[in-house]
């Protein structure tokens, strides 16, 4: 028994084969059935990461044919079940990426039955979702569905990697490659925190901007291939405290001799391939970390909301598309022109 009433009728995106790879349509669907502990939630706006590219064009490991897209999405809850008592009509909330990691450990069943939009769990590109009561979260007051539906997957992962897992410290130095939606998401919980952050970019335009953020210093990775010694002559030879790997084969060796003593790699990207096979052996030689990131758990999705409400900051937005919209979007997403998040916005 629901404690409110609900709209009858709902659209979702499915994946449906084209060739070797995915293409997205929209169809009608019944409105989800509400269990006990789930709440049935509004979709006001959902936000692409460089993943749902990978999983259109098959380039991952999932079969996800007839799935859901998408694992961003921010809405208003329109219909609580029987049994949930944290949540309300009209609370404002986010899906956590995982929607079984509630916080602690992780453990391999999180990836295998839990990441929204992945072969196993339905994603979220729909006008109405459900999601158990304790795999959500509140948004932060001072951020809009559009802005919130932007910090699932990448505001996560950055959040995870410096601070759950780096400790990240007022004055220490962050690397981060590119100008994408985990990029920015760390350069700017990076530079709140008071640390110095070099970013890279193939764009000088998007370099200025990211100055405008707070970069300390910026390398145009396409005029200084080498941005690894650029790096390291910025830094007096010391290299950076923590460096985002987002790119993967094609950056992950310069990461590694851009390092600091100390230092931590955060593995997250996958931008240039999969499988990177950089030689380990220098990390022995300056006492440095790896750390493997996957998005996080809804305990860091909490920590992250407590932060951002801190120190008011605000995602940045490169462009909203309409809900009809989906496949330019993604188009837009592949083009790699943005600089930052995009959000496709459910509310007319
Ligand atoms: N492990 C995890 O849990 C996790 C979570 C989220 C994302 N990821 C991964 O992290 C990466 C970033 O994801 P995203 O959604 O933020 O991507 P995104 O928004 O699509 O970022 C694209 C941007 O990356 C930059 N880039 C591309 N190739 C580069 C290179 N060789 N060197 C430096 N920068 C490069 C470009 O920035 P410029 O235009 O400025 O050059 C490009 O615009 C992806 O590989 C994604 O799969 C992993």
């Amino acid at each position: 028994m629901m404690k409110d009433a609900q709209p009858i009728h709902s659209t979702h995106y499915q994946l449906q084969r084209k060739g070797d790879a995915f293409q997205l349509q929209r169809v009608p669907r019944q409105m989800p059935t509400l269990k006990a502990d789930q709440v049935l939630i509004q979709v006001g706006a959902v936000s692409l990461n460089y993943r749902d590219l990978l999983i259109l064009r098959n380039a991952g490991q999932d079969s996800v044919a007839g799935q859901i897209p998408l694992s961003d999405a921010a809405g208003t809850v329109i219909a609580v079940g029987s049994s949930v008592s944290r949540w309300q009509v009209g609370d404002r909330v986010a899906p956590n990426f995982f929607s079984n990691w509630l916080g602690g450990k992780y453990q391999a069943q999180h990836y295998l039955n839990g990441a929204l939009g992945g072969a196993n769990t339905e994603g979220v590109f729909a006008e109405h979702i459900v999601a158990s009561d304790n795999a959500i979260v509140a948004i932060p007051t001072h951020l809009s569905l559009q802005q919130a539906a932007s910090l699932p997957c990448a505001a996560v992962t950055a959040w995870h990697a410096l601070f759950e897992r780096g400790h990240l410290q007022a004055g220490e130095t962050v690397l981060i490659q590119g100008t994408g939606g985990v990029a920015l998401f760390a350069l700017q919980l990076a530079v709140a925190q008071g640390a110095k952050v070099i970013i890279t970019s193939s764009s000088d335009e998007k370099l200025a901007r990211a100055r405008e953020l707070g970069a300390w210093q910026t390398i145009n990775y396409r005029q200084h291939p080498n941005w690894d010694e650029v790096a390291l002559s910025l830094t007096d030879g010391e290299g950076a405290d923590h460096i985002l790997e987002l790119g993967g084969p094609d950056t992950y060796a310069r990461s590694i001799n851009a390092l600091a003593s100390g230092g931590h790699i955060h593995q997250i990207g996958v931008l240039t391939g999969f499988g990177p096979t950089p030689n380990l052996w220098p990390l022995q030689f300056k006492n440095a970390n790896i750390h493997g990131i996957l998005v996080g758990s809804v305990a860091h999705f909490n920590a992250l909301n407590d932060f951002l409400s801190q120190h008011q900051i605000i995602p940045v937005i490169d462009q909203e598309f309409a809900y009809e919209q989906a496949v330019e979007a993604f188009d837009y997403l592949a083009s790699a022109q943005h600089f930052g998040k995009i959000v496709i916005n459910l509310q007319s």
